[in-house]
């Protein structure tokens, strides 16, 4: 079965409890579960992964990147900071969406810029958890439309 990576940054295993009335009451154990189901009934496995540490998350991305079909990251704080992360990423060559509960372009200026989106597939953000079903949803087609290599 082919892989599909999840990964969440610094916080976000605070996710129900941190902030709610930004990022909502559901946790990330009840995200990744339900996205685990439905990767599964399009014939993927999912491999979640959360770190609160940037150099974690690079190792992550280089020892799993090569062997997955994609990923779906939110970064957290580290979207707007992490050029370790984007390098990690593009080193893989793996294609990547991006994914934020809250709308960060109606947020404080420093979270407008993001050091992944540019080169990411696509962003999905303000749809709270729904951010992450939009994101699985995505990458699906996206992988369904590219030609097999
Ligand atoms: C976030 C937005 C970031 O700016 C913030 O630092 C987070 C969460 C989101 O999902 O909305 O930790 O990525």
């Amino acid at each position: 079965m082919e892989t599909i990576l999840l990964i969440n940054g610094p916080n976000l295993n605070l996710l129900g409890m941190r902030e709610p009335d930004k990022y909502g009451t559901t946790s990330l154990q009840t995200i990744v579960d339900r996205l685990t189901a439905r990767a599964k009934t399009e014939g993927y496995k999912l491999l979640s992964f959360q770190s609160n540490s940037e150099g974690e998350i690079v190792s992550f991305i280089q020892h799993q990147g090569q062997k997955a079909k994609g990923v779906l990251i939110n970064a957290g704080a580290y979207t707007h900071t992490s050029l370790a992360i984007r390098d990690a990423l593009l080193a893989v060559q793996i294609p990547f969406i991006e994914i934020h509960l809250s709308n960060i372009y109606a947020r404080e200026t420093f979270r407008h810029h993001s050091y992944l989106a540019d080169k990411a597939v696509g962003v999905i953000s303000g749809f709270g958890d729904f951010s992450y079903d939009l994101g699985l949803m995505a990458m699906l087609e996206y992988l369904r439309r590219r030609p097999h290599v």
